[in-house]
């Protein structure tokens, strides 16, 4: 018997800079794990980032980088994944080219976040032909994979929805050519001709909401993020500084785990003799709001700490994970190649195959 392959997964990140407790929990720790059971393919999206952060790109380098040092400080492992960057593998933008070609207009406005996102966030000019088109970008990203399973967060899987519809118009218009097209110009041979890609499945990552210091969720944006590569002290810092259940204004004020942030971030972290013991001693103010704050910090570093220490071997020499960066592109451009020349000949765009064929010299003709 013959193992199954394994099954493909594509998953993307923005170059957004040194990412923070919520990317790990939300994302990264998934993936960690996802690597040893599939196939996976991991990338920088580099390109996407631009659909929003297209007037300063001064930071775009730096920013993929420190993505790419967290990541291998999480324990993504090169020998377990491929790791590359979009703009490295420029055959996703000659998809998303030909995949504009099919996708209707109004499929692209009726994506929630494009509405949400253009009205939300005032202070860019988010009415650009690429920003509307992005999900159309990460349709080729994954289909050009011929990704089986997509790990998302909930706002992705949307995304995730129109690249199936974008799969399936495809699929409908255009057919993997399986024999070479009669010479006699009498059609394309319909039988043996298959769909060129599969629909792909999103995966929605099993995330709890993770609360910032201010008590509102993670994110950079905010300024109420935990990053991963904060010192202890920095840590425990911002920790101390986090929000707590209102109700308990003096120490003697008893609380609730349930309705405070730094309760949410012992459920995520701590081991389950510290919640039982912050769930009975905040409730009967036995314990302090400082100590409950020192004890998730202590969860937390306990995290952080292999993570740092991994980080710093990457950070003493960059070269080592910039050439984890190429080799993995260039296994992508290979994979990303052969789909692409599938999408050509189905589309009849091989006119390579043609020129050879049909209008090769006649022997001796030419010297
Ligand atoms: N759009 C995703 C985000 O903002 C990132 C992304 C780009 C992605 N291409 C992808 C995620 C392909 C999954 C698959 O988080
Ligand atoms: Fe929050 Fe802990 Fe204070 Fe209770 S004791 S309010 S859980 S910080």
């Amino acid at each position: 018997m013959t193992t199954p392959a394994k099954k493909r997964v594509l998953s993307g990140m923005r170059s957004t800079g040194k990412l923070h407790l919520g990317n790990y929990v939300g994302a990264l720790e998934n993936w960690v794990r996802m690597q040893d059971e599939y196939d996976c393919f991991f990338f920088i999206a580099d390109w996407h980032a631009l659909t929003t952060d297209y007037a300063d790109t001064s930071r775009l380098k730096e920013n993929s980088v420190e993505v790419l040092l967290d990541w291998l400080a999480a324990g993504l492992d090169p020998a377990k994944c491929v790791m590359f960057i979009q703009s490295h593998v420029p055959a996703h933008a000659e998809l998303h080219l030909l995949l504009s070609m099919i996708t209707p207009l109004g499929w692209l406005e009726r994506v929630p976040t494009y509405k949400e996102q253009k009205e939300n966030i005032k202070e860019k000019d988010l009415g650009t032909y690429g920003f509307l088109g992005y999900p159309v970008l990460q349709s080729a990203d994954i289909l050009i994979y011929k990704a089986d399973v997509v790990p998302v967060g909930e706002d992705q899987v949307a995304h995730v929805e129109l690249t199936r519809e974008i799969a399936r118009r495809f699929n409908g218009f255009y057919r993997r050519v399986e024999r070479p097209p009669n010479p006699m110009g009498t059609g394309l041979p319909m039988s043996g001709a298959r769909a060129v890609f599969p629909e792909p499945q999103s995966l929605l990552t099993p995330a709890p909401r993770l609360p910032g210091t201010d008590g509102r969720k993670m994110s950079k944006s905010y300024g109420n993020a935990v990053l991963l590569t904060d010192p202890e002290p920095v840590v425990r810092q911002k920790l101390k500084t986090m929000v707590t259940d209102p109700a308990r204004v003096r120490r003697t004020d008893p609380g609730n785990p349930d309705i405070c942030p730094v309760g949410d971030l012992h459920k995520i972290f701590s081991d389950k003799e510290t919640i039982a013991k912050v769930d009975t001693g905040c409730r009967s103010a036995g314990i302090g709001c400082i100590e409950c704050k020192s004890w998730v910090a202590d969860a937390i570093v306990k995290i952080l700490n292999p993570m740092q220490e991994r980080r710093r071997q990457y950070e003493d020499n960059p070269r080592l994970a910039w050439d984890i960066l190429e080799a993995g592109s260039a296994r992508a451009r290979d994979v990303a190649g052969a789909t692409m020349d599938e999408v050509r000949k189905s589309m009849g765009l091989d006119y390579s195959s043609n020129l050879s064929s049909n209008y090769e010299p006649a022997k001796g003709s030419t010297k």
